[in-house]
């Protein structure tokens, strides 16, 4: 190609901007159980009545966030039409606040007007509290707060005042609620008791999609996002199928619709094909690779390099003496010592957490002892494609 200028094509999308995170649909479909459950959990507010402390729970991208706004935007459309409720609602990420300190100050300052925000330092933390509480009560009515990804905080002083701040007679004025949101399924059983007991009043368990319901999410976007008849048949179900399989995590399948569209873009087709959501998911599953591997050290990318070696000479499963050969010559063309037996172990032990290898242990009962085989849990061109991007040309 010798011109490089630019000419809009129109190709494949009508709005790719569909299928991008921010997008929000009109409606959520494949939710209708844990949108009952949420509904009636929120069903206080409509009556007049103190909310009930709400705790939302489940995997990534199953749609926690989605069903809040949506859920929330029709319960501001419906207290519109009720006689004497005043309903406001804050919503906040705390991915990157860390602490109830850095929690209540960002809410302080989404309460206030932008003249009269308070810094992140300089004030105790019992009068950020008090900022936050006359805030609340100064605006009154019935407010809801939601701390999205709420794990992120690292203590539960906070997660033990708000939903208790009526009760223990900080705020006196208006009626609050408060929605905690976490993926970290863990999260909610590490909470003290007294914590819990009153954060999480009602409980809404977001599932994993399964194919059917990831279908539903897909063509809902298909119609918006692409032009007319240019997916291919089962190029949907092929998407919401891996989807599944993978996580069940809607955001990752949307991903590879996208992906796949923009290949089919690139190779100027006309229409989306099962071959290209082939391709999208080996360049997902190797920048996700990448992802999990960069900020490894050196010696854990050789490892996971020598195991690619010998799965692509089809000798996988290896047990960890097997990988020593490979990686020590792996060593010697990268000019570095070799690492010992044990620091192998422990490189495969964290590739098999990221996901990328599979172990499995071998008992060969009694005198035996146990061993480990290690294989690739994920293509093996994808982890080529991932070293190589990382460490340059491979041998
Ligand atoms: N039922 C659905 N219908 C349409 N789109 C959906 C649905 N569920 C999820 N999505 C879309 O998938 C993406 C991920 O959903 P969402 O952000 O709600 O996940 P989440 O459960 O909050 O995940 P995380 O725990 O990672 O924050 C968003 O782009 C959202 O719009
Ligand atoms: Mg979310």
């Amino acid at each position: 190609m010798s011109n490089f200028s630019f000419e809009p094509t129109g190709r494949i999308f009508k709005e790719r901007e569909a299928l991008l995170e921010e997008w929000t649909p009109e409606t959520l479909v494949g939710r209708d159980q844990e949108l009952e459950q949420y509904h009636a959990a929120l069903q206080p507010v409509i009556e007049s009545e103190t909310p009930s402390n709400i705790f939302l729970y489940g995997k990534s991208g199953v749609g926690k966030t989605a069903a809040t706004r949506f859920l929330l935007d029709q319960l501001k459309e419906s207290a519109a039409n009720v006689d004497h409720l005043d309903l406001h609602t804050v919503e906040i990420n705390c991915d990157g606040l860390n602490s109830s300190y850095q929690t209540a100050v960002a809410l302080v300052n989404e309460l206030r007007n932008p003249a009269n925000q308070i810094s992140n330092t300089g004030y105790p933390q019992a009068s950020v509290y008090q900022f936050l509480f006359d805030e609340i009560d100064d605006l009154g009515g019935t407010i809801l707060i939601v701390l999205d990804e709420v794990d992120h905080i690292e203590d539960d002083s906070l997660l033990y005042k708000l939903p208790r701040a009526r009760s223990n007679g900080d705020i006196s004025n208006a009626k609050l609620g408060v929605i905690g949101i976490s993926n970290d399924l863990s999260f909610r059983n590490q909470l003290s008791s007294k914590v819990r007991s009153s954060l999480c009043e009602k409980e809404v368990s977001f599932s994993a999609y399964n194919a059917m319901e990831l279908t539903k999410v897909l063509r809902q976007r298909e119609s918006v996002a692409f032009h007319d008849d240019v997916l291919e048949n089962g190029v949907i179900e092929m998407c919401a199928a891996y989807g599944a399989k993978d996580s069940g995590d809607a955001r990752q399948a949307l991903d590879l619709l996208l992906e796949s569209g923009d290949i089919a873009r690139e190779r100027k087709a006309d229409r989306v094909k099962e071959d290209y959501v082939q391709e999208a998911r080996e360049r997902l599953q190797t920048d996700q690779i990448i992802e999990g591997i960069s900020n490894y050290s050196l010696h854990g990318q050789l490892v996971l390099w020598a195991l690619t070696v010998l799965q692509e000479q089809g000798e996988t499963p290896a047990r960890t003496r097997e990988i020593r050969g490979p990686y020590e010559m792996l060593c010697e063309q990268e000019g570095n010592n070799p690492v010992s037996d044990r620091a192998v172990r422990e490189y495969l032990a964290e590739l098999e957490t990221l996901g990328i290898i599979k172990s499995t242990e071998i008992n060969r009962g009694k005198g035996g002892g146990k061993y480990k085989k290690h294989e690739l849990n994920q293509s093996t061109s994808s982890v080529r494609a991932g070293l190589e991007e990382l460490m340059g040309t491979a041998p």
